[in-house]
């Protein structure tokens, strides 16, 4: 997890030496890739820079950041000195980083300024694999909080012109590394309780099956095998709101401007949600516009049956956006924020979004499409 970041070209290495200095020297924040999603970095020891963070999203104070390095030096340098590593963390930063996985660490408060921490006992840790993130880490030689670089409550973004649509005037610099190539934000993890679990504080890139295997494969000898629990959250259930698993969960996220609709096709909907009929789906979806035809965003598996019965109804202005096959969640992750970003750039009335399976991928993705959805139908197709 120590190797230093390969920087290519001379153009690369100024860029990340102009956005160095931005940070280090003039302690304003700067927009740069990771592999998740794209990040608004400020240094993470100095509070004055942190806050800039914080200005520049709206993002309310209750919600911590996550703290970015590049090498394992930098993070036992954030570590209280008596603190030693549970065995389960030596697995996973050993598996997952550098890569999509934030981990707890208790925080030593003369260390990290509570601004990042929003005062809570822990500090979040993860070490990016996208090469810029850790290059740009590494020059300016100290640890970087960053957030999705994004207005609060809005979709994460996974290219550099997302960043630039929502965040034009109010940063300096943004470093285009390309689209980000796992599309969701990091699996942020708990596994400091007493008991030895790992809680799935928020499900993200690396995947709940994929923690559990490497906890099964790495257990020594008759010792036993830390559980994964995670919380399900349920479209209109609020008890994650009552007790938040990350500070950020309890806020409506991942909303563009547009009204989002999650289409439930296979599993049992929430109670209280009556079934209709694609035709009826698309009544009451053409009644929201008068006098011209309601153009409809639609976010769903090329291989959707529900998909290819929509679209044969000439009469709506479909704007399709594929989210690859069903059996490849993680493609429709690395494509989610983009449709949805793409389609309100294109100016629809109402975007569609069919539920995924919950394996895999599909929990973070099903995570955040409940959250960006103001509304669910239930679609029966029978
Ligand atoms: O992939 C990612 O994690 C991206 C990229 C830029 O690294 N960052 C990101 O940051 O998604 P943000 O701020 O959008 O989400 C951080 C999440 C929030 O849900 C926050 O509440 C949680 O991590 N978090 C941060 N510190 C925490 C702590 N000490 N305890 C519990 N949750 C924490
Ligand atoms: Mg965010």
């Amino acid at each position: 997890a120590d190797e230093q970041p390969e920087v290519a070209c001379s153009d690369t290495l100024r860029s990340l030496k102009e956005a160095s200095h931005y940070l280090v020297d003039l302690l304003q924040p700067v927009a740069f890739p990771t592999e998740t999603v794209y990040g608004l970095g400020a240094l993470a020891l100095d509070s004055a820079a942190a806050s800039r963070i914080f200005s520049t999203k709206g993002r309310p104070p209750d919600n911590p950041l996550i703290v970015h390095v590049s090498s394992s030096l930098m993070l036992h340098s954030l570590l209280p000195p008596n603190f030693i590593l549970p065995p389960s963390y030596e697995l996973l930063i050993k598996h997952f980083w550098p890569g999509p996985l934030t981990l707890l660490f208790p925080s030593d408060p003369t260390l990290i300024p509570s601004i990042i921490t929003a005062n809570q006992p822990t500090v979040a840790i993860r070490m990016p694999s996208h090469p810029v993130a850790r290059a740009l880490i590494a020059i300016s030689n100290t640890p970087l909080a960053a957030p999705s670089a994004n207005s609060s409550g809005k979709p994460s973004p996974t290219r550099a012109e997302h960043v630039l649509r929502d965040l034009d005037g109010k940063i300096g610099i943004i470093l285009d590394g390309g689209p980000c190539e796992v599309g969701l934000e990091s699996t942020v993890v708990d596994g400091l309780r007493e008991d030895g679990d790992i809680r799935i504080l928020r499900p993200g890139g690396v995947t709940v099956e994929a923690i559990e295997q490497v906890l099964r494969d790495g257990a020594s000898d008759g010792a036993r095998i830390p559980k994964v629990l995670v919380h399900r959250r349920d479209f209109l259930d609020d008890t994650i709101e009552q007790a938040p698993t990350t500070p950020g969960m309890k806020y409506r996220h991942y909303s563009p401007s547009v009204p989002v609709t999650l289409l439930w096709t296979t599993s049992s909907p929430p109670s209280g949600v009556e079934p209709v009929t694609p035709a009826a789906l698309l009544d009451s979806v053409k009644s929201l516009v008068v006098g011209r035809s309601v153009k409809v965003g639609i976010l769903a598996p090329a291989d959707s049956s529900l998909l290819q019965l929509l679209l044969a109804d000439s009469t709506v202005t479909w704007h399709q956006y594929g989210l690859g096959s069903k059996s490849e969640p993680s493609i429709t992750a690395q494509r989610l924020f983009d449709g949805l970003l793409t389609l309100e750039k294109e100016g629809v009335d109402i975007i569609m979004i069919e539920e995924v399976g919950e394996e895999r991928e599909g929990l973070a993705i099903m995570n955040r499409v409940k959250k960006a959805a103001g509304e669910c139908r239930w679609v029966s197709m029978a």
